[in-house]
């Protein structure tokens, strides 16, 4: 039997023979490599993942049956120069700053950022990462995080390595980006890029495996989840000889580090390695922290945080019943409260001993938007036609982070204001949410309540953008107006400024 007929009967067993629609009028070239995409696709696993799409998530039923989780309150020592801490119950917030900051000190703290997403509802044409984002520097989403990674290590003289899990989608672009920008001053070991894994992407309607070129089997980043099996897996471009050869999360072993800050590349407000919030960890014992908002409505748009038999679990805002969500305390306060916001201390020894064990996350459906070369009259085009679909078509398979949190010892979660750590950049200006000006607000918001903290207020129209490297919080703000002598008169700021080193 020749090649194309080997390859028939294997797809015909999973109804995939749309995959070789064109093979007869591929060259040699593009045979082998499509025959190599084939190989590497799990046809058992995705006709499984296909076959139990519809059923209901079993989170969707912990709802009735939940708690709430352990948690603290960040007492804003950030924001605020003066005011005393928000009270927790267990711990004090200056012990669990100073722990944070130890930590620091001794190096024992990794930043990692997930930025393999397609970013398909931003509508750009690069990575995420690049997006200008800064409101009067246009400074991308990649050089605000790096600047405030080089703030907290300047200001702890220490190093914070830095991760940054890519996708085939976004891998060499921003290794170029990186280079291009000689990583923004941080030093070539510190910065660690690595490629998470892909899933192929079928149709909604059947479970087809899409083509995204005649010879390429369409397929998707594995979900922020990928992270997992990929920081533990060699990193053949990565810059650093370990994380070359053993993967990223052996290299930190090697380094000392202990936890890992990990965060999404769309939030450029976020308190990268607050050292608060990395006490309330290590205070905790906790292998697995997570930043939480309480959620105004019932419906927020964020997974719940919430516990079910002594385990941390999230329910994704999807598969939470309306009348579990809706329930009240006698307060009048939200039952289900806490909202994630996908910022995590991670423990590293717990990370290696998941990564290792098979099946550690489960993969969720999403149903997005995917190109795709027509394979059949049936589809309402002529066979060969490259569709770009205006509404979600596929469905992809994606594994996500907080799966592991049902497996961590001690979890809690640390409540933080919105307007202190939170703007994440997910639509385009089209949509009136989460969009390039909400994103922008959020960033000049938390340096006006800075300013107004200190009582400084700001007139009119008027923007103040502060780079990390001039001051990455209040109090460093304060401090560093007074001894450069930029206080304004009158307490008062007329003209948009941008402060930078
Ligand atoms: P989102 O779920 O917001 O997805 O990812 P996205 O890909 O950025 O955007 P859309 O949905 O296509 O519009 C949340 C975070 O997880 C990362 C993203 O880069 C973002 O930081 N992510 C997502 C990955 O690293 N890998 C993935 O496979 C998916």
């Amino acid at each position: 039997m020749d090649t194309k007929g080997i390859i028939e009967n294997k797809l015909r067993a999973y109804g995939q023979e749309q995959l070789l629609t064109f093979w007869d009028e591929l060259s040699d070239e593009q045979k082998a490599f499509l025959e190599a995409e084939i190989n590497r696709v799990d046809f058992e696993q995705i006709q499984r993942l296909f076959e139990h799409r519809n059923d209901v998530p079993e989170s969707s039923q912990m709802a009735y049956r939940c708690s709430e989780p352990v948690s603290f309150r960040l007492s804003d020592l950030r924001e605020r120069v003066d005011s005393p801490p928000f009270p927790n119950s267990q711990y004090d917030p200056y012990e669990a700053r100073e722990i944070g900051e130890g930590m620091l000190r001794h190096g024992r703290i990794a930043a990692a950022v997930v930025a393999g997403g397609q970013g398909t509802r931003l509508d750009f044409p690069h990575a995420k990462g690049f997006y200008p984002i800064g409101p009067l520097s246009n400074a991308s989403l990649f050089q605000i995080h790096v600047e405030r990674i080089r703030a907290v290590a300047r200001k702890y003289n220490t190093r914070i390595p830095f991760l940054i899990q890519t996708s085939p989608a976004t891998h060499d672009e921003t290794i170029t980006f990186f280079r291009e920008h000689k990583n923004f001053g941080l030093p070539d070991e510190d910065v660690l890029i690595f490629c998470q894994g892909t899933m192929p992407s079928v149709r909604f309607e059947d479970g087809k495996i899409f083509l995204r070129e005649k010879w390429e089997v369409a397929k998707s980043p594995d979900g922020h989840g990928g992270f997992l099996a990929c920081a533990n897996a060699p990193a053949p471009d990565a810059w650093s000889e370990k994380s070359r050869e053993e993967g990223v999360l052996a290299d930190m072993e090697s380094r000392g580090i202990e936890e890992i800050f990990y965060f999404q590349i769309d939030n450029p407000i976020i308190d990268i390695a607050s050292p608060e919030f990395i006490g309330y960890h290590m205070l905790s014992r906790s292998e697995f922290s997570s930043q939480v908002v309480r959620k105004v409505h019932p419906k927020d748009r964020v997974g719940n945080m919430v516990m079910v038999d002594g385990r941390l679990h999230v329910i994704e805002y999807s598969d939470l019943p309306d009348d579990a969500g809706a329930r009240r305390k006698p307060d009048g306060s939200l039952e289900i409260w806490a909202g994630s916001i996908a910022v995590h201390m991670m423990n590293v020894k717990f990370l290696r001993a998941k990564a290792n064990l098979a099946g550690s996350l489960p993969f969720h459906i999403a149903k997005k938007k995917v190109p795709f070369v027509v394979t059949s009259p049936e589809e309402g085009a002529p066979v060969g036609t490259h569709i770009k679909p205006e509404s979600p078509n596929a469905i992809k398979f994606e594994k996500f982070i907080f799966d592991l949190l049902p497996q961590a010892n001690n979890p809690i979660v640390v409540e933080i204001d919105a307007s202190t750590g939170f703007a994440p950049l997910k639509n385009h200006d089209r949509v009136p949410t989460d969009n390039p000006t909400t994103t922008r607000a959020g960033l000049s918001n938390l340096y006006k309540l800075w300013l107004n903290n200190m009582g400084i207020q700001l007139a009119d129209g008027v923007i103040v953008e502060v780079s990390p490297l001039f001051a990455n919080s209040a109090a460093e703000l304060r401090d560093r107006l007074l001894a450069e002598g930029m206080w304004p008169k009158d307490n008062l700021i007329t003209e948009s400024v941008y402060w930078h080193e």
